[in-house]
């Protein structure tokens, strides 16, 4: 008889989850959007757990985008105290199943209350092993291309056909040269190129570093 093969050895290192649905759920249940988002939190309990007992290296949650800012302020207010509130109540949870807080996305964006919540439950599971498991809040899809253009130039790092900060001169590829007017002298040929630098190490399956505080 074949033995199944351990599960760890199938398990994704990263798993991301969209929060969605929360308000049609509620309504479904004749409750409102608020009571939607706080069983939310309760799925986001279960889900750390199973992830944590399998071994899933990270958990992403994307749990409030840009986009969410346009919603109602008493909605967002509710939000912003769920996360609040579940932060201060989960983090003695978290550091006993060993799991790293950490978060991405605009987070200078969110209440005061919000950030020093998130800074303290990341440094309170700093030392933590297990899961990491990511909130992405305030998160959009320019947010996460701008910072990594950012982290790129403040890396130094030379990309091949761009002047990179360490070129001292602009991080934008170089502008094509204009065609030859007529009469012209013919452009002689281009140099050939240096050979393109070895590339970075791979990242391992990392989550955007947390926000710098
Ligand atoms: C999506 O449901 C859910 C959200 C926009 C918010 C989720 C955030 C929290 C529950 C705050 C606390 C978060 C954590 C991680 C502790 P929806 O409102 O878009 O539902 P709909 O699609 O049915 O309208």
């Amino acid at each position: 008889m074949v033995e199944p093969t351990p599960p760890s050895q199938h398990l994704p290192r990263h798993v991301a989850v969209i929060m969605d649905g929360n308000g049609r759920w509620a309504r479904e249940r004749g409750e409102d959007r608020i009571f939607g988002h706080a069983s939310g939190v309760e799925s986001v309990r279960s889900a750390v757990s199973a992830a944590g007992e399998l071994g899933v290296g990270y958990l992403t949650l994307y749990a409030f985008s840009t986009e969410n800012w346009s919603r109602p302020q008493e909605e967002i207010n509710a939000l912003m105290e769920l996360l609040v509130k579940s932060l201060a109540g989960e983090v003695a949870e978290l550091i006993r199943k060993g799991v790293r807080l950490r978060s991405t996305g605009d987070i200078s964006a969110l209440p005061d209350a919000c950030i020093a919540g998130l800074r303290d439950v990341e440094q309170k599971t700093a030392h933590c092993e297990g899961l990491n498991l990511i909130l992405a809040l305030s998160y959009s899809g320019r947010w996460e291309l701008t910072e990594a253009v950012r982290r790129i130039v403040r890396s130094g790092m030379e990309l091949e056909g761009f002047v990179g900060a360490k070129g001292g001169q602009s991080a934008v590829p170089a502008a094509p040269a204009a065609p030859p007017g007529p009469g012209a002298p013919p452009t002689p040929p281009a140099p050939p190129a240096p050979p393109a630098p070895p590339a970075p190490p791979a990242p391992p399956v990392a989550p955007p570093a947390p926000a710098a505080p």
